[in-house]
Parts: C-alpha cells; structure tokens; sequence
C-alpha cells in the first residue's frame, strides 16, 4: 500500500504558497487544499451581509448556515463559484478579520483536517505545521522579503488588468501581515519542526524542486 503523507505550508500572504504548493501537488499527484480560499469565503460572505465582525455568537449562527467547498481547484460558496470573487484586497482584509475569531479557526480546522484525512495532501494556509496537521511529515515556512512579496502581487494585478498601485498594495501586504501575526488565536509562526524557504531570491521552480526533492528523498 502507499504510504500516505501529509505537507504542511505556512507562511505570510504573497510569498508563493499557493503557487508552489499547485506545482508541488501536481508533481506528486497528491491533492492541494488552499485553506486560505475558505477563510476568504466567509470574509466574501460576511461583507455581502454587511455584518460587523464584533459578535462571536453570529458567527457562531453565520458558519452554521454557510457551505464551504472544493470543486476541483474551484471554491465553492453556499452552491456558488466565488474563486475569482475572493482575489480582491476587500476579500483579503475581511478574511484576515474574520480568521482572528477562535469559534471561525475551529470550524475551519475541523473540516481541513477532515478534508485531509486518508490521504496525502499538501495543504497551505498560516497554522497547518502548528495546528491543523501538527504530525504532518514534511513542514515548511515560505517567506520572501515584504517588498518582493508586494511585487509579486502587484504585477500578479497588474497581468489580471487590474488597476494597482505598489504603494498600495505593499501596505495592504504588511497590515495582513501584522494582523495575521499579532492576533491571539494561533497566530502565523513558524512551526519548530518547519523548514524555512526564503523565496525572495528563488523562482518558483526553484521552490518546487526543493521541496520535491525532500519529499522524495
Ligand atoms: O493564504 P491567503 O492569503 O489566501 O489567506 C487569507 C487570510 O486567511 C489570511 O490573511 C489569514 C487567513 N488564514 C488563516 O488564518 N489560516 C489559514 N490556514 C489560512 C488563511
């Protein structure tokens, strides 16, 4: 029988995670979960609702009555597609916002975990190492410098023809980043068995080679 393993990556918003994890699971012909596409889901769905995000208990009554799914790479909000509806800095900050709350981090660690049970998988978000597969086999913690992270998501924009402006996009990167760090409720950290890649001098292939050689070893 194959062995089944798990890959867990963690790492601030920007720095390639999904990219290099859609490459890496491609490789591997595993399945790739982007955990960060659920928590943009409810952000997507609380600012249609025009909720305030102050009350735990409506949350509680929200992801109760909301249906977060995979379709292929697509996701899928209470039956509809929102996969590009959920790439706009709105949708990040809500969804930075929203994952802050402890009862909205239990909810979406009991279905990844679910998700990912009984069979390999690499899975990226911010407490995959930490909390959702602490035993995972293979860990990494991808980062890159703020600058070259806020590049990257500016010209990712610009290609899309979408209208961006560096400054702009380099200040939303650096608030995500405090505010998905500082928060009380597993905070981004590097887990203390995580390998660090710095990917702000590498290319993508680079990091996909890395980590398919590890995992291949
Ligand atoms: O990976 P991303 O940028 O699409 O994630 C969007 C937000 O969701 C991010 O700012 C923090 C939150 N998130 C989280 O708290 N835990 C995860 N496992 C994934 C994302």
């Amino acid at each position: 029988m194959e062995e089944i393993f798990k890959i867990a990556i963690d790492g601030p918003g920007g720095a390639g995670k999904s990219t290099v994890a859609k490459a890496v699971a491609k490789k591997l012909n595993i399945d790739y979960i982007d955990t960060g596409a659920m928590y943009r889901a409810l952000g997507l769905k609380i600012l249609r609702l025009g909720m305030a995000m102050s009350d735990g208990m409506e949350l509680r009554a929200l992801l109760k009555e909301t249906q977060i799914d995979f379709r292929g790479q697509d996701i899928i909000l209470d039956g509809e597609v929102v996969s590009d509806l959920i790439r706009t800095p709105e949708v990040s900050m809500a969804a930075s916002d929203c994952s802050a709350f402890p009862i909205v981090r239990e909810h979406m660690v009991a279905a990844q975990q679910k998700m990912g049970e009984s069979k390999s998988v690499i899975m990226d978000g911010r407490d995959i190492g930490t909390v959702v597969f602490p035993d995972a086999k293979y860990k990494f913690f991808i980062t890159a410098d703020s600058k070259e992270r806020a590049l990257r998501r500016y010209k990712e924009l610009v290609e899309k023809g979408q209208n961006a402006v560096y400054e702009q996009v380099l200040k939303e990167i650096e608030e995500r980043d405090h505010n998905d760090s500082t928060r009380a409720a597993s905070p981004l950290r590097q887990a203390e068995d995580a390998e660090l890649l710095d990917t702000t001098n590498m290319t993508v292939q680079e990091a996909v080679d890395y980590i398919c050689g590890k995992v291949m070893a």
